[in-house]
């Protein structure tokens, strides 16, 4: 083929000169945008979907060959949902090839937790709090998706959720800001390395800004109307931690904050983020965001729509057709300013030079790293080590686990045991289907013990990602029996439940949050034949299943543990691996608690009093069933002297924690405060600093921490980040529940 490219750009001294060695990315980028026409600049703000997956509603305008044509004329400056090597160079050539300044495209996608490999759901890794597992993961699931041609994921979700119901908290960190920032930092640097030119690297986005996760009642899109307080000290922190950490791109999101849709959002978007924050790089809009603003309220069509985006700071358009088609008239009535437009398009293209893709647009296309990297040992090694980090031990009576590996009967009931699908989770279009290493699979190696395997009740037929409704079974309870009598017959029994893969994710709140279909009547039917039961569970979020932890004696959240299900949950529940994880998100008792979360106030009247005057309920308790911050081990682990001192103005805390028992083990070691009065009321306790330690068997190992300003302060509702002197519960525990508490004043 005639390298019309560089033909083009010696000829019109574009991108060969803008290359050149000696100049800064920001010098490059301003050579290029000199040459830009406004119609070309505003191409580089459009962003389309290609058809290959299609992960919000089908694209109303354009069809493929329409759009190919917009690409040769420059007026697309992303695809997103491209798959595979091939395709993503049949594109880029038509940009870099055909159009006019052969601008390179910039390919997105939503690489969440892994490409073709698929580690744990983003929730499960949480668990993990094993920081260097969470960034390898994102290094990993770079390299894999970097192998097939593209260059920028919209991950990490970095949204705060306080509620199970939404089903997006099974992309996100869970409930706390701390943990959260934390997790953000390792995601984004996982994905983008110290060097985004590499050809292992991606761009990582940092979404949805903001307030997303607190959709009203759980239900997905909905309003967020958050008050300023939690806005900074809670929404704010993990996107701030994710700017500092470098993150390329931000995306915005569907909701309306406070009574504006955050894609209009001037004070988010130009204020905080590209004034206050100083953030550099571009900001995407969601899945037709733009447009949505019409039927949020707030603008009149898609021109008035384009126009209070642009104005507001988002720099591109992802499927909503508006700026390609209004803005080039709006800068012409004087209602957006070209410096916007040159601003946005500068932002882009910077990205673009930092990528490498002026130096070799195909850098990401080669189809002989894309078949030797997807899949590979590495990947699944590290998807396994992953998942095994990520299960959390919610209960174990009697040490029940790990089951023995030889001279059992055991019996493995419930669908998603021998499903292959479900526990891939949500957001992995990368993967084929049916590709993870099922339970029942991965007993098998342990075949010491007999293991048989019974479906019981059925829980859903198929799996159809974009059905209206998950079809769960209601009706049909004719597996019970069998799973009973197989029950009845075995030591002992794993019976796996949960939610199908696509329970959780985006678009699938629910309002309850019990274990789905027939599943509860299957568990209590077995426990009344056999008690030696161990509740594997696999779900996006978390459930309410209270029932299950008065009556089984052994529960696993195996969450949706990604390709290599099967094995990690083997080496678990047989002891080759120690479960270390803790919850990153509150189990709440019944839904009717939700949202329900660690670090709430106190207010003027807790409890518990003798008079109802004080916050409850009358018909539930206010505690949690497992605390953030819960998880067992199958070692036991004790605190001891607790000492706090005040240096500089720092505080010095340190504790001695001991394995009490016979089993090496890890544990997280958790450190919350309480600022006692403040000018802005204080939550009961606030996570300021863990470390995940390994721990021999009865050897103690004293953990040290330092609070600093950075820890001790807060932001008043100004959002200005302020330390006030006072007194300030020091508190260090396993959880958020338990703990040494010291005092110390400021
Ligand atoms: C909509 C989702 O909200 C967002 O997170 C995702 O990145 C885009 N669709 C693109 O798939």
């Amino acid at each position: 083929m005639i390298r019309l490219y560089s033909i083009l750009l010696l000829g019109l001294m574009s991108c060969a000169t803008v290359t050149s060695q000696n100049k800064t990315v920001d010098d490059k980028v301003d050579d290029l945008l000199a040459k830009m026409t406004l119609e070309e600049k505003i191409g580089q703000m459009n962003q389309y979907s290609s058809f290959f997956d299609v992960t919000g509603p089908a694209p109303k305008e354009g069809s493929a060959k329409e759009r190919y044509e917009h690409i040769r004329s420059g007026r697309v400056g992303s695809v997103l949902n491209v798959r595979g090597v091939k395709e993503v160079r049949k594109m880029q050539e038509l940009a870099v090839e055909e159009s006019r300044l052969g601008i390179p495209l910039i390919f997105g996608y939503d690489v969440i937790h892994g490409y073709s490999t698929q580690a744990p759901i983003p929730l499960a890794e949480s668990a993990s709090w094993d920081l260097e597992a969470i960034q390898n993961s994102a290094r990993l699931a770079a390299k894999e998706a970097a192998a097939t041609g593209l260059n920028w994921t919209f991950a990490p979700m970095v949204d705060i959720s306080r509620d199970a119901r939404w089903g997006r908290v099974m992309e996100g960190a869970g409930e706390d800001p701390y943990l959260g920032s934390r997790i953000a930092e390792a995601r984004v640097i996982g994905f983008q390395g110290d060097d985004l030119s590499s050809p292992e690297t991606i761009a990582a986005t940092a979404k949805h800004f903001a307030a997303y996760g607190f959709a009203e009642s759980g239900k997905d899109y909905n309003t967020a109307d958050v008050g300023l307080s939690t806005l900074y000290n809670v929404i704010l922190p993990p996107f701030k931690a994710a700017v500092d950490a470098g993150v390329r791109t931000f995306m915005n999101s569907f909701n309306e904050l406070n009574g504006v849709p955050a894609t209009g959002d001037v004070f988010l978007q130009r204020e905080l983020l590209k004034g206050e924050w100083g953030f550099n790089g571009f900001i995407v809009s969601d899945w037709g965001s733009i447009i949505e603003m019409v039927d949020h309220g707030y603008a009149a069509d898609a021109k008035h729509a384009s126009e209070l985006a642009a104005n507001a700071g988002s720099d591109m358009d992802m499927e909503s057709n508006a700026y390609v088609n209004h803005l080039a008239a709006l800068v012409a009535e004087g209602k957006v300013d070209e410096t916007k437009i040159n601003d946005a398009a500068r932002r882009i293209l910077k990205v673009k030079f930092e990528l490498g893709l002026f130096d070799d647009p195909y850098k990401y296309c080669d189809e002989a790293r894309e078949s030797s990297t997807l899949g590979n040992t590495e990947q699944k090694e590290g998807a396994l080590d992953m998942a095994k980090k990520s299960m959390v031990l919610l209960k174990n009576q009697d040490n029940l686990l790990p089951l023995p590996k030889s001279g059992k009967k055991i019996a493995i009931i419930g669908q998603l045991a021998n499903d292959k699908n479900s526990p891939l989770g949500n957001w992995r279009m990368g993967a084929s289907d049916n590709t993870a290493v099922s339970v029942v699979e991965g007993f098998a190696q342990y075949s010491g013990n007999k293991v048989v395997y019974e479906q019981g009740v059925k829980l859903f037929d198929g799996q159809e990602i974009f059905a209206m409704h998950i079809d769960v079974n209601e009706d049909d309870n004719s597996g019970i029996e069998e799973a009973v009598k197989v029950a009845q017959e075995s030591d002992v029994v794993v019976l796996v439940v949960g939610e199908h893969g696509y329970m959780s994710g985006e678009g699938r709140s629910r309002a309850n949050i019990g274990l789905p279909g027939l599943q509860q009547e299957m568990l209590e039917a077995i426990m009344e034949v056999n008690n030696n039961v161990v509740l594997v569970l696999m779900n996006g979020r978390p459930l309410a299943i209270n029932w299950a932890d008065q009556h089984v004696p052994a529960i696993l959240e195996a969450w949706q543990p990604g390709t290599m299900s099967g094995d990690a949950i083997a080496q678990v529940v047989f002891g080759d691996y120690n479960p270390s994880g803790k919850l990153p998100m509150t189990f709440p008792k019944d839904v009717a608690q939700v949202p329900i979360y660690y670090n709430h106030k106190n207010t003027g009247r807790p409890g518990p009093k003798d008079v109802v005057f004080w916050s409850h309920y009358s018909d539930m308790t206010n505690e949690p069933l497992y605390p953030f911050g819960y998880g067992l081990s199958y070692s036991s682990f004790e605190y001891s002297d607790l000492s706090t001192a005040t240096v500089d103005g720092k505080v010095k805390v340190s504790v001695t924690v001991k394995n009490t028992s016979s089993v090496d083990g890890e544990e997280v070691v958790q450190l919350y405060i309480r600022d006692k009065v403040a000018s802005v009321t204080r939550p009961v306790k606030e996570l300021k600093g863990f470390e995940k330690v390994s721990i021999k068997a009865g050897e103690s190992q004293q953990v040290s921490f330092t609070l600093t300003d950075k820890e001790l302060g807060f932001y008043n509702n100004k959002g200005v980040y302020i330390v006030e002197p006072g007194e300030f519960d020091i508190m260090v525990g396993g959880s958020s529940a338990a703990g040494l508490t010291d005092t110390i004043t400021l």
